[in-house]
């Protein structure tokens, strides 16, 4: 039954139904109406026109009017015997709404509590005050038991957590914590996907390396994991600088970009989207006024190739992806970051016949594979690839090598100079492509990944 149905009833029903129906939600009787009895009187006496507005463990929340709200909670631990207690260390700080208690016995407290705004955006700015607010409860010896930003809300700019009776002091068990700020820093940086996958699995994603967030970000969580106390409160002044500067992220399975919207949208990116764009500057840097034009070959959001036209401005970058929806999001990007030097190409990769001074080719030949044959695909390098080249692709032992040839263990005609990295140097020789250098490509905690890169030289 709904709970806009509850509505239908007569107002003393509807307490004790809506208990009813937490008590259905939390698969047990949470709340126990008997027990709770002067509260509900209380309630009822004092207040006009209440709506359930949400239920947590110990408490009931209802509307008194647009601007704020009337718990009922229940008291039968040691965190609400101790409420005011709890309740002089909230109020002391600036992040908790100010509260008034109406109403207390043995069994439950009554208090009024400021309407919030609901968080559904996660900001750098919301993300710094959820931490801030932890810490500095951490400091006196408390933690809020759960601190995910659903019992934070907004007044304005500012963030307040509602949920102060469920302090508890500091105990070892800090697995909640550690998921909790995992899935807001998740919903900073993932933004659009985090919230599709529930909590529990975008926490497993990211315990598997599948999840990226910023590095100091994943620092600061491992010292969570590690309850070293000491260390977090260092390592969380290097996240608030970082969440001062203000940015925007976007992520799609590959790639983690973010644009610092304060620095004149300078863009970042991380992990191994980082990695692989540093080995093009280093070509770049390497070789000066060598290098003009630049092809980022299925390019995906354009993040690799927009980071080298917008710290080349001098260069020109060719955006080339087949996959129209993520070829618009790099053009929005160029356009937001000022990456005028960028151009957009939608053909298939295999039917680029222009020409550039530096090819990247990161974790796209091996789909190639699957329609050309080595050689055409080595050509076709050769015919698009004026002086350097970097060519990312899997090694047997890949994971989603072995899910793209769909066959477990078996090699065939398109992929047998996959073996290993020697059998793919010799591969590219004996065509006519010297390797220059070549080495592994880190994707963190994704030990299933074999990736390599090959910087390749073009004879002239
Ligand atoms: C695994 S992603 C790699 C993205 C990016 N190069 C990176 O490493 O961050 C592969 C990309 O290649 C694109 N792609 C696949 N086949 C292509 C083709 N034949 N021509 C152009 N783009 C292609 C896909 O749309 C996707 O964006």
């Amino acid at each position: 039954m709904s709970v806009s149905k509850y509505i239908e009833y007569s107002y003393e029903m509807y307490i004790t139904e809506i208990i009813e129906y937490v008590n259905t939600q939390c698969k047990n009787i949470a709340f126990d109406a008997i027990l709770l009895k002067a509260g509900i009187e209380y309630i009822k006496a004092h207040y006009g026109n209440i709506t359930f507005k949400q239920h947590g463990g110990s408490c009931i929340c209802f509307c008194v009017g647009e601007d704020f709200c009337v718990k009922l909670c229940k008291r039968n631990n040691d965190t609400l015997k101790r409420f005011n207690h709890y309740l002089a260390i909230s109020i002391a700080n600036d992040l908790t709404v100010p509260t008034k208690i109406v109403y207390m016995d043995d069994n439950c407290i009554v208090y009024e509590q400021l309407l919030v705004e609901e968080i559904t955006k996660i900001t750098p700015d919301i993300v710094k005050q959820i931490l801030k607010s932890f810490h500095k409860y951490m400091s006196l010896g408390f933690k809020p038991s759960d601190i995910s930003y659903r019992n934070y809300g907004l007044m304005g700019e500012k963030v307040y957590m509602f949920d102060l009776h469920d302090f508890v002091e500091i105990d070892y068990d800090n697995t909640l914590n550690v998921k909790n700020i995992f899935r807001i820093f998740d919903m900073l940086f993932n933004q659009e996907r985090a919230s599709k996958l529930s909590d529990e699995n975008r926490y497993e994603h990211y315990v598997q390396g599948h999840s990226l967030i910023g590095k100091k970000y994943k620092k600061y969580i491992t010292k969570l994991q590690e309850n070293n106390l000491a260390d977090i409160n260092e390592y969380v002044l290097e996240i608030y600088e970082d969440l001062d500067k203000g940015f925007k992220s976007f992520h799609y399975d590959y790639q983690l970009i973010r644009v610092l919207e304060y620095e004149s949208n300078k863009i970042e990116l991380l992990g191994h989207t980082e990695d692989k764009y540093l080995l093009a500057k280093k070509i770049i840097q390497d070789n000066p006024g060598q290098i003009s034009t630049v092809l980022d070959a299925g390019c995906s959001l354009g993040g690799i190739g927009c980071k080298i036209a917008q710290r080349n401005p001098h260069m020109f970058v060719t955006l080339n992806n087949i996959t129209e929806s993520e070829l618009a999001f790099a053009e929005g990007l160029a356009q937001k970051t000022g990456c005028k030097n960028t151009s957009l190409d939608n053909t298939n990769l295999i039917n680029v016949n222009d020409k550039y001074d530096l090819t990247l080719y990161f974790a796209i030949l091996h789909h190639m594979f699957r329609q050309s044959s080595p050689v055409d695909v080595i050509e076709m390098i050769k015919r698009q690839t004026n002086k350097y080249s970097v060519i990312e692709i899997p090694l047997k032992g890949d994971t989603l090598l072995n899910l793209l040839m769909n066959h477990e263990d078996h090699w065939n005609s398109n992929f047998y100079m996959l073996e290993d990295a020697h059998t793919f140097t010799d591969f590219l020789q004996a065509n006519g492509l010297s390797v220059i250098e070549h080495n592994q490509i880190v994707y963190p905690n994704s030990s299933d990944l074999n990736r390599h890169y090959f910087i390749v030289r073009i004879a002239q």
